[in-house]
């Protein structure tokens, strides 16, 4: 029989995007980037020769790896906080494995199709690694770590943490912190503050595919919730906010138009150059990053970077 309760039936990003396409300024979180296809489309975004978080992040735990899982600690079990399909993770996986004979692997993502690819790459490479993903939203509800058997480290890298506002980023931590016993760990991947021209350019390459990333999530409305956005009526916007220490990306309206969302329904009009706000990217200084892990109550223990000072590896201590 049908179910009396049609609710179960929308879209679970239906609230989210009713909220916030109806507030002024207009935004979309940016979890909302990562269906299917935004995942693919992020993964090439990390290819671009412009986009250097990905593969600075990834040279400094290849260099650091051994270094990192020894300084976590003995007898380790790995929680990655937005794993995705977990490419970075490996090294870590590696140098863990060379240290201990087993190792249990907890990736947690949104997106469980980039799970499932985390699943197949591991489960073929580390027969001794048992990974169970899990499929969550951390942001809205973390899963429950306290009683995992052994020491936590806990891996929230790839700069992710930049996309929470400042006051969201202290109440984060400070709840996966509650979450841990003393003595585990966190390791946190902070971009850090540089060039103008170079942060601008990651987030306008060449090719466009930052641009095809950002208009993904009104594709991902009418995929989902029968939108009508015409997603060439919609500039990708990207630039660094110096003041606020951010990359900013919007989407901006090129018309007037109205757009019908059959789903949620009723209709968005929009202004000529009025913008929706899809995503902060902040970057920081090793003054910002220790600021806010005190903040939550962690201890910095210890910092890796590259040899151009433009990403930090962080390891902080409950
Ligand atoms: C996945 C949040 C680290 O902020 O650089 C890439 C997402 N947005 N290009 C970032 C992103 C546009 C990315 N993070």
């Amino acid at each position: 029989m049908a179910s009396k309760n049609s609710a179960v039936l929308v879209s679970p990003i239906a609230e989210e995007v009713l909220t916030g396409l109806s507030s002024q300024p207009r935004r979309l979180p940016p979890k909302l980037f990562y269906d299917a296809a935004g995942s693919r489309l992020f993964d090439q975004i990390t290819e671009t020769p412009e986009y250097y978080p990905t593969r600075t992040e990834r040279a400094i735990l290849k260099k650091y790896a051994g270094a990192i899982v020894e300084q976590a600690g003995n007898n380790l079990t790995l929680v990655e906080l937005g794993a995705g399909s977990a490419s970075k993770t490996q090294v870590l996986i590696e140098a863990l494995l060379r240290r201990q004979l087993r190792a249990d692997f907890y990736p947690v993502d949104v997106s469980s199709s980039a799970l499932q690819g985390a699943l197949a790459t591991l489960n073929g490479h580390f027969p001794h690694l048992r990974i169970s993903p899990i499929v969550a939203d951390y942001t809205h509800r973390l899963p429950h770590l306290k009683s995992l058997s052994g020491r936590k480290l806990v891996l929230f890298i790839g700069s992710t943490i930049g996309n929470f506002e400042p006051e969201e980023a202290e109440q984060f931590l400070k709840s996966v912190r509650r979450s841990l016993n003393p003595g585990d760990a966190m390791l946190i991947g902070f971009d850090l503050i540089k060039n103008a021209d170079v942060l601008h350019a990651a987030y306008n390459d060449a090719q466009g595919i930052t641009a095809a990333f950002n208009k993904n999530v009104l594709a991902r409305i009418n995929r989902e919730l029968n939108g009508g956005f015409d997603v060439d009526a919609f500039a990708h916007v990207a630039f660094w906010n110096a003041r606020k220490s951010r990359i900013e990306m919007h989407l901006e309206s090129l018309y007037e138009q109205t757009v019908w969302i059959q789903d949620l329904g009723r209709s968005f009009h929009f202004t000529k150059g009025e913008r929706i706000h899809t995503e902060n990217s902040y970057k920081f200084n090793l003054h910002s990053i220790k600021q806010l892990l005190r903040r939550s109550g962690f201890t910095l223990e210890m910092s890796w970077t590259d040899p151009k000072g433009w990403f930090a590896e962080t390891l902080a201590r409950v």
